[in-house]
């Protein structure tokens, strides 16, 4: 079976990535890589623990990653993402301490380790800056040609950013890791907001989670609620929110869910363009594509798989 790492700055979508990839067939979750972003790494950390725990999922090891961006030496929570994923990162819904801690192995050492075991088995899915991924590498350049597939959830290349007007949150917190990562030989496919914002979640939905009767459905109910209640007021003109982290576990175990387009991109780190994904002028014409970038998605095939997973692994 397929290996799976989680790259997380755990995070309402964040978590739904974590249900998903648990509830998933076929596919092993082997380890989450916590990172800063939604909230500070060791909140994302903590915030992972609990979701796995409500889910049933402690054998799941936790480890801890990077704390800032590979360019600064300190990192504060954004405004708004405080405001999109409530301080707590998990939508202000209390849920027990967590039984375990993170490992003492830090989370690129592991990233690095499981490269070294699984090779192409191994399937990396991070869902917030690429700080951790770009370390591992600059340590480990080797993983570049080990790991099987890197399905990130970041970037915007048909569509504006989310958080300035070129820059998606993920790729903004980190450009240089981002365009290390983008430059290595790894196999990426960008999950990016062309797709992520056509892909969207109700109250309908959650609704019929808090119907099973279950802790795991109630609480999850709650903490998408709050997301959903959220995207009213910072995005009143989608009808639901998005299910950015989610989808990119979706599309690295069924890639037939996107229409992709390859190309050659880099990620822009000039004051102006700060984050901006985008395909190389310079490249156009040589044949090296670097990355696979989603452009369109199935969403209704998607929206069904993403409820019988949810609705399955909520009733146990
Ligand atoms: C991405 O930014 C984070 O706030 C979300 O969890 C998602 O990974 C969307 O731009
Ligand atoms: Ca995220």
């Amino acid at each position: 079976t397929r290996k799976m790492i989680l790259d997380l700055d755990t995070g309402i979508d964040d978590a739904m990535a974590i249900a998903y990839a648990v509830a998933a067939p076929d596919v092993d979750l082997i380890g989450i890589v916590s990172s800063y972003g939604n909230v500070l790494t060791p909140l994302s950390a903590q915030n992972s623990l609990k979701i796995l725990e409500l889910l049933g999922q402690q054998d799941v090891p936790v480890f801890l990653g990077e704390s800032h961006s590979s360019t600064t030496t300190h990192f504060e929570v954004m405004p708004i993402s405080a405001q999109i994923h409530g301080k707590n990162g998990i939508g202000e819904v209390s849920l027990p301490t967590a039984k375990r801690q993170p490992e003492t192995k830090s989370g690129v050492d592991f990233l690095i380790e499981s490269a070294h075991t699984y090779g192409k088995d191994l399937i990396v899915v991070p869902t917030g800056p690429l700080t951790n991924l770009a370390k591992a590498l600059k340590q480990a350049p080797e993983i570049q040609n080990e790991i099987g597939n890197v399905t990130l959830m970041g970037g915007a290349l048909t569509v504006p950013g989310n958080v300035s007007p070129v820059a998606e949150a993920n790729i903004n917190q980190d450009p240089t890791a981002a365009d290390q990562v983008f430059e290595s030989n790894l196999n990426i496919t960008m999950v990016g907001l062309d797709v992520t914002l056509r892909t969207l979640l109700t109250k309908n939905e959650t609704a019929q989670w808090r119907k099973l009767n279950t802790v795991a459905g109630e609480k999850f109910a709650d903490i998408v609620d709050y997301y959903i209640d959220v995207y009213k007021i910072t995005s009143p003109h989608l009808h639901g929110c998005a299910l950015h982290d989610p989808l990119a576990v979706g599309v690295a175990l069924d890639p037939s869910l996107v229409s992709t387009l390859d190309i050659n991109m880099f990620v822009d780190t000039t004051k102006e363009m700060w984050g901006r994904t985008i395909g190389d002028p310079a490249r156009l014409t040589d044949q090296h594509p670097n990355v696979s970038v989603a452009l369109t998605v199935n969403q209704d095939t998607y929206l069904k798989r993403f409820m019988t997973y949810f609705s399955e692994l909520f009733s146990q």
